[in-house]
């Protein structure tokens, strides 16, 4: 019996391993030649002392309390030469992927299928060679055919699968999205690295806001699949924000994931004035009736950065702090 890990370095690289079931994570690390934080190996330095986000584990007793705390136990921190698994974990590590000796992973793959889900927005599927390994909401480099650049794009489906989606904004002049809605066709090769990213599904303890803007629905997407797939008794709500009407996509999958996950509902608006939708403007005019009121809730945030910056400015506004605030700005690629 084994348990899969997801190592999460400080620069938003992750890593999957196996672990055995008895083994030290530290060792289980080793065994997979990733250079985890160490000194003593015994419990008695702290240098591999790390967070573990997600997942059950056993520390044991055999650890001094100067390496860690009886308080910093109970915040989630664990030794990872002490650390054995009871379950698949999630740890995120103090240190950067090189300093710990590991390059991101390269998966290869072709596309199943490339449709043009509206004008501004491209459906993109691969048929990869291996089940595609991330955290709900992370994204990857996706390599431009034939240029040697590449374009972070988020799955916008599970983890898991051989079948990976992206939904992909149409931007004029664009070379991603440029060669996708002119030159792709079923059966090109495609490649990516990663996965990437610190905007993650954190576990579900109380209410949930979701706020996507365009394209920034696809890793939200992927986070509701995994909920739909695991079940939560909690409120989760999604603002899904488009320019125009044409922008709505995904539509009916979102009332398929409705249907799967009762705790869940959506509703969307659309910032032109000029739209019939019965909601116009910015999803932060639509926060009435959310968690957001409540109180207490997590908000997971994507969309173009202009959004992003707006929504935190509307919260700071309000006075309202969120009890988990993660959010991505999908940005223009550095290349470009
Ligand atoms: C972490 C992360 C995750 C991302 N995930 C996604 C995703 O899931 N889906 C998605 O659609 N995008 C996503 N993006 C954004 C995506 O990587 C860029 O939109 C991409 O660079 C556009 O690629 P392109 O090759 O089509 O256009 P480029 O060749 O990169 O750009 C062509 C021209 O358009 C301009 N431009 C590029 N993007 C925009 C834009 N959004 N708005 C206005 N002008 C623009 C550029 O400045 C350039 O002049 C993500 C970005 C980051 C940082
Ligand atoms: S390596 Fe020293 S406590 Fe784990």
């Amino acid at each position: 019996m084994s348990y899969r890990v997801a190592l999460n370095f400080e620069d938003g690289i992750t890593r999957f391993i196996d672990v055995k079931d008895g083994e030290k994570l530290l060792d289980a690390a080793y065994r997979n030649k990733i250079n985890l934080p160490m000194d003593c190996s015994d419990g008695v330095c702290g240098t591999c002392k790390c967070r573990c986000e997600a997942g059950a584990y056993e520390l044991g007793d055999e650890y001094l309390d100067e390496a860690l705390t009886a308080d910093e136990a109970a915040q989630g921190m664990v030794l990872t030469c002490q650390m054995v698994l009871k379950g698949d974990c999630t740890i995120a590590v103090p240190m950067t992927s090189s300093a710990c000796k590991i390059k991101p992973a390269q998966q290869h793959g072709s596309i199943m299928e490339v449709a043009q889900l509206s004008p501004s927005t491209i459906l993109l599927k691969l048929a990869l060679e291996q089940p595609a390994e991330f955290l709900a909401g992370q994204y990857v480099q996706l390599d431009i055919h034939g240029t040697g650049q590449s374009r972070a794009y988020s799955f916008s489906t599970k983890p898991g699968t051989k079948e990976a989606g992206f939904l992909i904004r149409n931007v004029p002049g664009g070379r991603m999205s440029g060669w996708l809605s002119a030159g792709a066709k079923r059966g090109d090769k495609m490649s990516f690295t990663g996965p990437f990213g610190s905007f993650y599904l954190r576990a579900v303890e109380r209410p949930v806001l979701m706020l996507a803007g365009g394209t920034g629905l696809a890793p939200l997407l992927s986070m509701l699949e995994v909920l739909a797939e695991n079940g939560t008794d909690q409120e989760l709500h999604l603002i899904y924000g488009v320019t125009r009407d044409g922008d709505l996509v995904e539509t009916d999958r979102l009332d398929d994931l409705a249907a799967r996950l009762p705790s869940f509902s959506w509703t969307s608006c659309v910032a032109d004035p000029q739209s019939p939708h019965p909601r116009k403007g910015y999803v932060t005019e639509h926060l009435a009736g959310t968690p957001v009121e409540a109180g207490e809730c997590d908000v997971y945030l994507c969309g173009p950065p202009p959004m992003v910056e707006a929504v935190r400015q509307s919260f700071a506004v309000r006075g309202f702090t969120p009890s988990r605030f993660l959010y991505e700005k999908f940005a223009v690629s550095v290349a470009a």
